[in-house]
C-alpha cells in the first residue's frame, strides 16, 4: 500500500508524496525481487540525492550504482556506449531494474539506455529536478542529442512508475527551479487559462513547488499523453516553445549552453509573438504572456549571425515535413494549435523581437 498521491494515467504508476510513503518498495518486492537494481545519477544527484534513496531501503545499499556526468553536453551517445559496455561487464539481464535518479537529462539518457539494452530492461524515474517532475520524468519520451540537434535519437518507452518526491527539491539550485516554472508556464499555457493565471505571478519557489501546483501541472502533461501517446496530433502542443527554443539551445550547445527551461521561456515568447504577428493572439494576451517570461528570465542578445545559425538549427528540427517547418502555436491563452507552418522571415522578425527586449530589459 501506498501514502502518496497517485495521479491517473494509463503509461506508468505515478505517485507524488514522501519517497518512503511510496509503493516504490512494494513494487520491487512484488516485480523485482531477483532483479538486480541498478541506479543512474549524475555527480550532482550522486551528492545530494541518493544517500535519501538509499535510506527509504538497505536493499538498495548493494545496488550498483551508474555515475553520469552531468550536463546537457553529456546527453550523448558516448556516454550511452560507456555505460552499455559498463551494463555488459556486469552482466546485468533484461530482468533487472534501472532506477534513474535526477534531472531531465538522467531521465531522458538513462530510460533511453535501459531502452535499448538488450531490447529493453524496465525502469523506473525518480525525478529530482522540477523540470523533471513535472515534464521530462513525464511521458515515455526517451533520448539523447545528436550535435546541435535536440533529442534526435531515442524511443517512446515508458517508465514502469515515477515517484515524486518535492524533498528533493530543497537541495536544486534557485535557477533550476525557475527552468522548471518555464515548463509549467507552458502546460498552463496550452491548455489552462485558470491554471495560467494561478501561477503567471508566482513568486515564490515554496509556492510553485506545492503539491497542489505540482500536480496540476503534472496532471496537464498526462492527460495530453492519455489522448496522444506517440505524438501523432494533439500530444504536438507539449511542444508550444520548443520549435525556436531547441533551435536556440541546440545552437548555443557547442559554445556557451544555455539551459533548457531558459530557452524554453525564451522560445515561449518568440512563439508567442509569432502567434500575435499571425493574428492567432491578442495583442493583450502577448503582453501578458511577455511580461510574465520578462519577470523570471534572463534574456540574451542575439546578433545577425546568431539569428541565421538558430533557423538553420531549426530547419533540421524533426518535427519539420520536408522543407516546412511546423510550429505549434497559441490560439488564445489556454489553447494550442499544433502543425503550423511557420517561415524562416517569420522565425527571424521573433528572434529579433527578443534582442531588442534583451536590450531594453536587461
Ligand atoms: N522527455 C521529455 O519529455 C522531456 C521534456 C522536457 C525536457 N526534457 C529534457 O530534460 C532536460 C532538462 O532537464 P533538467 O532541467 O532537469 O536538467 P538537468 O538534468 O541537467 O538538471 C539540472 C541540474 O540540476 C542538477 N540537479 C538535479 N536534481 C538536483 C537536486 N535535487 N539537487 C541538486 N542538484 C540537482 C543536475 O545535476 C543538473 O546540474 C533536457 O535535456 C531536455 O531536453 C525532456
Amino acid at each position: 500500500m501506498s501514502n502518496s498521491k497517485q495521479i491517473p494515467y494509463s503509461y506508468s504508476r505515478i505517485e507524488i508524496g514522501p519517497l518512503e510513503d511510496s509503493s516504490l518498495m512494494l513494487l520491487i518486492k512484488e516485480k523485482y525481487s531477483t532483479s538486480r537494481v541498478i541506479i543512474i545519477v549524475d555527480e550532482n544527484t550522486h551528492d545530494y540525492c541518493l544517500e535519501k534513496l538509499i535510506n527509504v531501503s538497505n536493499q538498495f545499499e548493494t545496488a550498483e550504482i551508474i555515475l553520469l556526468p552531468a550536463g546537457e553536453e553529456n546527453k550523448v551517445l558516448e556516454v550511452c556506449f560507456q555505460v552499455w559496455e559498463a551494463f555488459s561487464e556486469y552482466n546485468f539481464s533484461r530482468a533487472d531494474l534501472v532506477i534513474n535518479l535526477g534531472g531531465g537529462v538522467v531521465t531522458d539518457m538513462g530510460g533511453f539506455i535501459a531502452s535499448i539494452y538488450k531490447r529493453g530492461i524496465d525502469f523506473i524515474h525518480i525525478p529530482t529536478s522540477l523540470l523533471s517532475m513535472v515534464d521530462a520524468g513525464i511521458g515515455g519520451k526517451t533520448g539523447v542529442d545528436l550535435g546541435s540537434f535536440k533529442n534526435q535519437l531515442g524511443t517512446f518507452n515508458h517508465p514502469k512508475a515515477i515517484f515524486i518526491d518535492s524533498s528533493f527539491l530543497e537541495t536544486l539550485p534557485a535557477k533550476e527551479i525557475i527552468y522548471g516554472y518555464a515548463e509549467m508556464l507552458k502546460h498552463a499555457l496550452i491548455s489552462d487559462i485558470k491554471h495560467w493565471e494561478e501561477i503567471k505571478s508566482i513568486k515564490n519557489d515554496v509556492d510553485l513547488t506545492s503539491i497542489e501546483i505540482l500536480t496540476k501541472s503534472i496532471q496537464i502533461k498526462a492527460s495530453i499523453i492519455e489522448k496522444d501517446p506517440n505524438e501523432g496530433g494533439l500530444r504536438k502542443i507539449l511542444n508550444f516553445g520548443h520549435t525556436l527554443g531547441h533551435g536556440i539551445e541546440g545552437y548555443f550547445l557547442q559554445t556557451s549552453s544555455l539551459a533548457h527551461g531558459h530557452c524554453v521561456a525564451l522560445g515561449m515568447c518568440a512563439e508567442a509573438f509569432i502567434s500575435k504577428e499571425k493574428g492567432l493572439l491578442a495583442p493583450s494576451e502577448y503582453l501578458d504572456i511577455e511580461n510574465c517570461i520578462r519577470r523570471s528570465f534572463h534574456f540574451i542578445s542575439l546578433d545577425a549571425k546568431e539569428i541565421q545559425g538558430i533557423i538553420e538549427v531549426i530547419q533540421q528540427d524533426k518535427k519539420n515535413t520536408g522543407n516546412i517547418i511546423n510550429c505549434s502555436l497559441l490560439k488564445g491563452i489556454g489553447n494550442c494549435i499544433y502543425d503550423q507552418k511557420i517561415t524562416n522571415q517569420e522565425i527571424a522578425n521573433a528572434l529579433f523581437h527578443l534582442n531588442l527586449l534583451a536590450s531594453s530589459i536587461n
